[in-house]
């Protein structure tokens, strides 16, 4: 019952965009993931993300694609807060009316750990030539990597541009 609900939250509603209002998503503390063997990890017991991304001008191209690809597993398919929140950094501006900036204040969404999908039903990429991933799920989110980090954030009209998706080197899974 627990993974029904769990699922029904993760494709319908409030995560369907990083921007949404954390009152929407309440789910308690112990949920079992899809194979019912393992707990999820939930951190929200702590009220911010343990780490966040500090911007390092020297990352390459190449390792910023593995990063956006490490960001995406977090973010739908793990569903691994602490991962996940290690790539955005301090600014993370939000292209949605009405949200607020900066990791924090999505942070409540994200801490219990709850995973979007499986690596067969979405999607990600990586445009080396925009250094902005994408990930597709029930919608697709967009992101800037500046230095290495997650930078800002839409997830409105957006599609991903399937003829320039990084080819990572097979090192990364
Ligand atoms: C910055 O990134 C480069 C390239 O990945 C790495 O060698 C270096 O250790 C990083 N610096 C810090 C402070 O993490
Ligand atoms: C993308 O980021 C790299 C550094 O990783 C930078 O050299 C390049 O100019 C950036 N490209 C764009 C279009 O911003
Ligand atoms: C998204 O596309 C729809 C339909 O084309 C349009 O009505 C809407 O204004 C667009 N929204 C944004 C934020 O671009
Ligand atoms: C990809 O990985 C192989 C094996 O580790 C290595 O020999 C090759 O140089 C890598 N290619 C790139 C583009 O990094």
């Amino acid at each position: 019952m627990r993974f029904l609900l769990l699922l029904s939250i993760g494709i319908s509603a409030p995560i369907t965009s990083l921007a949404a209002p954390a009152s929407d998503l309440f789910i308690s503390d112990l949920v079992i993931d899809d194979e019912g063997l393992h707990k999820r990890e939930n951190l929200c017991n702590l009220k911010t993300p343990p780490v966040i991304c500090q911007p390092n001008s020297s990352v390459t191209v190449e390792e910023t694609a593995q990063r956006a690809y490490k960001f995406y597993r977090a973010f739908v398919v793990d569903g691994d807060p602490k991962t996940m929140f290690s790539y955005i950094d301090s600014t993370y501006k939000q292209h949605h009316p009405g949200y607020t900036d900066g990791p924090s204040t999505i942070w409540s969404l994200f801490c219990n750990g709850a995973k979007i999908g499986t690596e067969q039903n979405t999607a990600w990429c990586f445009d080396a030539s925009t250094n902005m991933s994408y990930a597709q799920y029930s919608t697709i989110d967009r992101w800037r990597w500046v230095d290495g980090c997650v930078h800002e954030h839409w997830d409105q009209n957006e599609s991903i541009p399937k003829s320039k998706c990084y080819k990572l080197n097979g090192t990364v899974t």
